[in-house]
């Protein structure tokens, strides 16, 4: 044991190069899927919602988070994850299909997916010692960031959307499966 061990345990059998590993494969197919889920959104929206600004807003988030992910993979030589097409269709199919429901649909689905990314990313940061400081400041700052765009889900509405409940255990659902997949595939 070494002074750089983490401090929690490693989800199953992983070392800790392999955990890093995947923690960027997800984190840049996550980052993909939550820019797709807002372009699906902008496609959709009716014309004259008040939400387009603040969606475009999260959307140039999501394209920063995105970027930063992409320079990890690339510095460090990990594979990106090969189910992007998948995340492409799905993101956006998700988004879509939020924004045909109504304004508080597509915020229910903010709300939703960004409270299973914050998790996600409390879990991978509370993982990350001393040696990775400068990726665990990237995934707080985008942590912080996340929670301001759940905010805005809720400030406009999201959680008075018909049938929230079922909406959102359903999208928290596929959101977790998304990342369970991607840490893997
Ligand atoms: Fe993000
Ligand atoms: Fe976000």
């Amino acid at each position: 044991m070494t002074a750089s061990t983490p401090a929690l345990p490693l989800p199953g059998d992983l070392t800790p190069a392999q955990d890093l590993e995947r923690m960027i494969r997800v984190n840049h197919a996550g980052e993909y899927g939550a820019k797709r889920i807002y372009e699906g959104q902008l496609a959709f929206l009716r014309p004259n919602s008040p939400l387009r600004a603040k969606i475009e807003h999260m959307a140039a988030q999501e394209q920063e988070h995105l970027t930063a992910f992409e320079q990890e993979l690339v510095a460090r030589r990990i594979r990106p994850t090969a189910l992007f097409p998948l995340w492409h269709v799905a993101g956006f199919a998700l988004g879509a299909a939020t924004a045909l429901m109504g304004d508080k649909a597509a915020m229910a689905c903010t709300i939703a997916v960004e409270e299973v990314i914050d998790q996600h990313y409390a879990e991978q940061s509370a993982r990350l010692d001393a040696a990775e400081a400068p990726l665990k400041e990237k995934i707080e700052k985008f942590r912080a960031e996340e929670l301001e765009h759940r905010d805005t889900g809720v400030a406009h509405g999201g959680r008075e959307a018909v049938g929230y409940p079922v909406l959102e255990a359903a999208i928290k659902t596929g959101s977790r499966l998304a990342i369970w997949l991607a840490q893997r595939v």
